[in-house]
Order: structure tokens, then C-alpha cells, then sequence
């Protein structure tokens, strides 16, 4: 018998302040996208931003709807938009703003989120990293990489890609 283990951690910044200015204003690009979120049912709006390695920028957020299930998470606005518009580019960081007056902490992707951020990371050799804070502004929480927030993970190396 032998045991495997997994480690995990992240950083927690007090404010975005901390940050470098480009960490900074993709926050607020991210904030900006949020203030599009179409979220009605749950009241719980997201921005999500991404900066590729390129440097540019492309933000979604999420866009829900009466039949509960077919709404979409903002992350995967983005990310689809993404390579839409820019092809598939490597991913340097996503920002993710959450706007609800319960959220008292940032929020971190759902699993859908994880398994589909996974998947745009094996088509890179470097990290996703992963910023997470509110829209009122307070701690922001730095994930070195999607990768750690799905450990164990299904991908395409199981149907042999
Ligand atoms: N949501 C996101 O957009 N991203 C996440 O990572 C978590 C959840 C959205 C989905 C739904 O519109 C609302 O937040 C509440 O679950």
C-alpha cells in the first residue's frame, strides 16, 4: 500500500492595491464585464477577464435564464469568446469578479468551470493563474494555477489525445 497526496495553496493578497497595475486593471476589466452579467434568478452576478500571454484582453460574464440549467457561467463566456475572437492563445491570467450582497469572500469556478479551464490548460505548457475578488474591492486570492483547483482530473489523455 502506499498513499499519494496532493498539497494545495494560495495566496491572499488584503487588496488588489497589492498588485501589479496590469493584476489591477484586468480586476477592473473583470468588474466591468460583471456589470453585464445577466443573472435575474440568482442575483449573483461574475466577471470573468482574461489576459493571454499576448496581452490582450477579452471578458464575458454570466448569462442566465429561465430554464435554470442552460444559463452559462462567466468563465466559460470568456473563455468561448476568447478563442472566438483570438484563436486559441495561451492563457496568462483570468480575473474573476463576483458581485452579491451575501458574498462576503471571493468565490472560486464552479467544477463545470474547472473541468472546462482544465481543458484550455492542457493546450498550454504554463500556468493559468487565477485571481479572485468582489466588486466592493477587499482581499483578492491568487491561484498559481487552474490545474491545483482539479486534482485527479478527467481530460483527454483518457480517450487517448
Ligand atoms: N457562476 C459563474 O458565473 N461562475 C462561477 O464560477 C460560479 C457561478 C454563476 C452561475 C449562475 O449564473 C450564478 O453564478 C449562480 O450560481
Amino acid at each position: 500500500m502506499e498513499t499519494r497526496g496532493y498539497q494545495f495553496s494560495y495566496e491572499v493578497y488584503a487588496d488588489k492595491r497589492a498588485l501589479t497595475a496590469g493584476d489591477q486593471s484586468l480586476i477592473d476589466a473583470s468588474a466591468v464585464a460583471c456589470e453585464q452579467a445577466y443573472a435575474p434568478y440568482s442575483g449573483f452576478r461574475v466577471g470573468a477577464a482574461i489576459r493571454t500571454i499576448d496581452q490582450d484582453v477579452i471578458a464575458g460574464s454570466n448569462q442566465e435564464n429561465g430554464a435554470f440549467p442552460i444559463g452559462q457561467c462567466a468563465e466559460r463566456v470568456a473563455l468561448y469568446l476568447m478563442v472566438h475572437t483570438l484563436g486559441r492563445k495561451p492563457v496568462d491570467t483570468i480575473a474573476i469578479v463576483v458581485d452579491h450582497k451575501d458574498q462576503l469572500t471571493p468565490a472560486s469556478p464552479c467544477g463545470s468551470c474547472r473541468q472546462v479551464l482544465n481543458e484550455y490548460r492542457s493546450f498550454q505548457d504554463t500556468p493559468i493563474r487565477l485571481l479572485l475578488t468582489l466588486a466592493q474591492g477587499g482581499e483578492v486570492y491568487e491561484i498559481h494555477d487552474v490545474r491545483d483547483l482539479l486534482p485527479f482530473a478527467f481530460d483527454g489523455s483518457f480517450l487517448g489525445l
